[in-house]
């Protein structure tokens, strides 16, 4: 046994403390990171991969403001990779497989397929995938449900379409110039090759800082865990697009974890790999050795977490980035902070310390774009957040692996290392992020900080006692609300 001479700080134990800034505005600072090589954000912000985080919606929510989603894992893989597909067909310079219908198709199927896949135009091929029309929404609105597709869609010599290659200037001239809405792209065959439509044109100039691959598509990250079938989880979501995958298991600095990194690694060599979660040096060294491009850092953090309490094991979060970012940066592999964010002043405090970017659970589970309804508690907009080894979280996934309800006698079994729990509604991602960015912004122009690399050079943490912690906070007065 041995008993560290230091005590393990976190967020509220310390300040940072105020330098010389020749930053005149908030506005001259760059919150740009680079995640893992060849994948840079515009905001140092991960949403978790946790059911009641990250599903499509959120992780398009996130990728728009410039930051990233992480699909999570607690769903079938074909589930999972569906989500991930919807996050690349969300936005994209080209859609390249848009979605299609037979000519004899009837309307009434036409618009389950228009809701399924949620699109609101569809086109019209036959078997050598020859376009033969283009329907959309307005086009089945009121006609009958047995009308064929054929007789309601507006036929191919009546469309403009162009070769595939054009390039983003002359597209958007001839949507303009045509007053039309879906530009299919078709070759010499007249086989249907792509679609670009005017609403992605719109959202490629709405989302400047967006997180885009070279396809201009929404760039996603899919976690998947160290057993070995979860391979064919990573490759279902890598088919599915998926531009990064994260080994995500509560114990990172384990064998299986590390012999789970390899694999990946050997099997998809140009796929970059986040891996944890770890709270030590060690742990970063082992997992960066194993080949992971970016190491999670966070044991018992996490808002919903109760490993601490059951296990006894942990590090408080502060103290375990400092204690890890060295080591990462002397191997080069970008640390992530996952786990405890509750403000912007956390935020800041946890990329001073060394982080590259952050992961949100807690904070982001209260907005629109998070998976579940809005319920009213106590007078108040709540949403549901659950630990991912909650017992709910722990019987759903024994149900998704199994396919069977599992017996009453059998909850007794689990063991949860996570609560469930209800958070306050937050509206909008982009509305929070706005200000956790806002914050992080006025942090970095504290330290006199223009950039991430600045604010680890420049960061100087103070210890505070639990006076100056009241300090901190409105005191002596009344809040509203
Ligand atoms: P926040 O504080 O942002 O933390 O809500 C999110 C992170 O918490 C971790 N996580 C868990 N940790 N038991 C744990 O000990 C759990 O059931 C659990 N579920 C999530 C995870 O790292 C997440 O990103």
């Amino acid at each position: 046994m041995r008993m560290r001479a230091q005590p393990g700080l976190t967020f509220d134990d310390v300040l940072l403390v105020p330098r010389h800034s020749s930053i005149a505005s908030r506005s001259d600072v760059s919150t740009r990171t680079t995640l893992v090589p060849e994948l840079e954000l515009a905001i140092p912000i991960l949403s978790a991969n946790m059911d009641t985080v990250t599903e499509a919606r959120m992780a398009i929510a996130m990728a728009r403001v410039g930051g990233l989603g992480v699909i999570h894992r607690f769903m079938t893989v074909e589930r999972q990779a569906a989500e991930v597909a919807r996050v690349k067909r969300a936005e994209g310079y080209v859609v390249e497989q848009p979605v299609t219908i037979r000519p004899q198709a009837t309307v009434a199927e036409a618009r389950q397929l228009m809701a399924e896949a949620e699109v609101g135009g569809l086109m019209v091929v036959d078997e050598a995938h020859r376009l033969l029309g283009v329907l959309t929404r307005r086009d089945v609105l009121l006609a009958e449900a047995g009308d064929s597709v054929r007789e309601v869609m507006t036929p191919s010599d009546k469309l403009v379409s162009v070769a595939p290659g054009v390039d983003l200037g002359e597209a958007r001239r001839l949507l303009h110039a045509h007053r039309l809405e879906k530009l299919p792209l078709v070759d010499d065959e007249g086989r249907l090759c792509g679609l670009i439509t005017a609403q992605d044109i719109v959202k490629l100039e709405r989302y400047p800082n967006a997180t885009k691959d070279a396809k201009g598509r929404l760039r996603v990250g899919a976690a998947v865990g160290a057993r070995r079938s979860d391979m064919e989880r990573a490759a279902a979501c890598l088919e599915a697009g998926a531009d990064l995958l994260v080994v995500d298991i509560a114990h990172g600095h384990s064998e299986n974890c590390m012999a789970m990194v390899r694999r990946l690694k050997e099997r998809f060599p140009d796929t970059p790999v986040m891996a944890g979660n770890v709270a030590t040096p060690e742990g970063v060294r082992d997992l960066a050795q194993a080949g992971a491009d970016a190491v999670k850092v966070g044991v018992g953090a996490g808002s919903i977490c109760i490993t601490r309490v059951v296990t006894g094991f942990g590090v408080p979060q502060l103290m375990a980035i400092l204690d890890c970012a060295e080591a990462a940066r002397s191997l080069a592999v970008p640390l992530i902070a996952d786990g405890g964010i509750r403000n912007s002043g956390d935020l800041v405090k946890a990329l001073a310390a060394g982080a590259s970017a952050v992961m949100i659970g807690g904070l982001l589970a209260g907005t629109d774009e998070a998976p579940g309804a809005t319920v009213i508690r106590e007078g108040r907009k709540v949403k549901i957040v659950r630990g991912m080894a909650s017992l709910t979280a722990n019987v759903d996934r024994r149900l998704i692996e199994r396919g069977a309800e599992l017996e009453p006698e059998d909850w007794q079994q689990v063991v949860p290392e996570g609560v469930e729990a209800v958070v306050p509604y937050r509206g909008a991602v982009a509305d929070l992020m706005h200000q956790l960015v806002g914050g992080l912004r006025s942090g970095m122009s504290y330290a006199g900080a223009e950039s991430l690399e600045m604010l680890w050079e420049r960061a100087e943490f103070l210890r505070i006692t639990p006076a100056g912690m009241r300090e901190s906070g409105p005191h002596d007065v009344t809040p509203l609300g």
